[in-house]
């Protein structure tokens, strides 16, 4: 089944059509950048414009660097307050006039890992990171999704800030942080995480991912590592299955 995957992130709306039975893209990534302010009134037709370029019919997952709840969007970290309590699900239904699946962006990642990437057949618990401008995680529990959970805005003991503001890689970059700086933080993080979930299996994405050799050499877990298959092609290939009910 030929099904559109759209990301939407904070410089760029991406969207492709994506092959469900094999989690291949069936076109090339149409990228249009993100509109200013990223509200729903200028995001809304942007995604129109993306449906309509495809001249496509049929349903449509997107994922968003959001919590998604039953389709409305309740938090609002990265992106424009205006979505906080948006009815975005129906609303983009109602817009394109195909039934729109909405989820949050990590999920989607995860999604994608799980079907077509380093997830394939894990049966235990892994969770994926997606790491930067946020952090976005998703946990798989025997291939099923907790979805929604948030774990970038973890407050370690002792610590004043939540996760994102020392292990995200726009924090890397901004504050100029050496890869073992940063893998250190990022360790601290991860130690955390394990101690409360148990995964055995992380998953990393986020473009910082292509470069993990520079950073798993500073993490010491229990968990196995690794960086994410699918890429930046997972937040598009995730929310196309997901469009068709394959969460899990
Ligand atoms: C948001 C999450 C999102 C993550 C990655 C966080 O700030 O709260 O919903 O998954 O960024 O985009």
């Amino acid at each position: 089944m030929q099904v559109l995957g759209i990301d939407f992130g904070g410089s760029g709306i991406k969207g492709a059509l994506v092959d469900t039975e094999t989690g291949v893209m069936l076109t090339d990534r149409l990228r249009i950048p993100t509109p200013q302010p990223a509200d729903p009134q200028h995001v809304i037709p942007v995604i129109q414009q993306i449906v309509q370029a495809f001249n496509y019919s049929g349903p449509i997952g997107i994922g968003m660097p959001a919590r998604v709840l039953d389709g409305v969007v309740t938090s609002a970290a990265n992106i424009d307050d205006a979505w906080l309590e948006y009815p975005g699900q129906e609303m983009m239904t109602q817009a394109i006039g195909h039934p729109v699946v909405l989820l949050n962006d990590a999920d989607v990642t995860g999604i994608a890992e799980m079907h077509f990437g380093v997830g394939q057949g894990e049966r235990g618990i892994v969770m994926i990171f997606t790491l930067g401008t946020g952090i976005g995680s998703a946990m798989f529990v025997r291939g099923h999704l907790v979805p929604n959970l948030e774990l970038g805005h973890l407050h370690l003991p002792g610590r004043k800030h939540d996760a994102e503001q020392y292990a995200s890689d726009r924090i890397r970059q901004e504050k100029d942080l050496s890869w073992r700086k940063w893998g250190q933080q990022l360790n601290a993080y991860f130690q955390y995480i394990e101690f409360l979930f148990s995964p055995q299996l992380i998953i990393l994405g986020g473009g910082v991912s292509k470069k993990a050799e520079k950073f798993l050499p500073h993490l010491q877990l229990r968990a196995r590592v690794v960086p994410a298959k699918l890429r930046s092609e997972a937040g598009i290939v995730g929310a196309a299955l997901a469009a068709i009910g394959k969460e899990s």
